[in-house]
């Protein structure tokens, strides 16, 4: 209805990264599960941030279902990337992945917002917001908006941080 804003976004990410457990944070507490799963494929959500509602494809992160990610490039108004700052043996998997989306053309000729969660921040050794944009090379963008937050999925930390600059962005 009038002065209810919608958005359509997309979260990707290595398999372990907490995509779910993210989302699952944002969803009103009688529809999350305690235990979050490996997820199979893909599964759409919904939740209420700031007034918006948005409707988010919780892509799996597992190497078998990665081509699913460029089906639903095209329709998504946002890209949420999430990285494990903690997996260090696989920043060079996750660059290669991020890459590859920007390579895509329903990435490359689209200048959607993309926010980036530097989640599980909580973990020893987890890398730094600045430290994860470097070994990503985000300074490189230039045709579209980002932003870097580190999260902690399970306490929620930052989450709403993120999301609240993502829906800023948005039309
Ligand atoms: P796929 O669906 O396989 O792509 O994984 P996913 O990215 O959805 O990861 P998921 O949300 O299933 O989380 C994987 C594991 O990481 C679970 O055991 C979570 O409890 C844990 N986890 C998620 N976020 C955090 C975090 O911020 N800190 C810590 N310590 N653990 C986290
Ligand atoms: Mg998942």
């Amino acid at each position: 209805s009038l002065g209810k804003k919608k958005a359509k976004i997309i979260i990707v990410g290595l398999d372990n990264s907490g995509k779910t457990t993210l989302i699952n944070y944002l969803k009103p507490p009688k529809e999350t599960l305690s235990e979050v799963t490996p997820t199979v494929g893909f599964k759409v959500e919904s939740f209420k941030q700031d007034k918006i509602n948005f409707t988010c494809f919780d892509m799996s992160g597992q190497g078998i279902y990665r081509e699913l990610w460029p089906e639903y490039y095209s329709e998504a108004q946002g890209v949420i990337f999430v990285v494990d700052s903690a997996d260090k043996l696989r920043i060079a998997v996750a660059k290669n992945e991020l890459e590859m989306m920007f390579e895509d053309p329903g990435i490359r000729d689209r200048p959607v917002p993309i926010l980036f969660f530097a989640n599980k921040k909580d973990l020893p050794y987890a890398l730094t917001e600045s430290e994860i944009a470097e070994q990503f090379e985000l300074d490189n963008i230039s045709d579209r908006d980002w932003h870097i937050e580190a999260s902690n999925a399970l306490t929620g930390e930052g989450v709403t941080e993120g999301i609240n600059w993502l829906g800023a962005k948005l039309p």
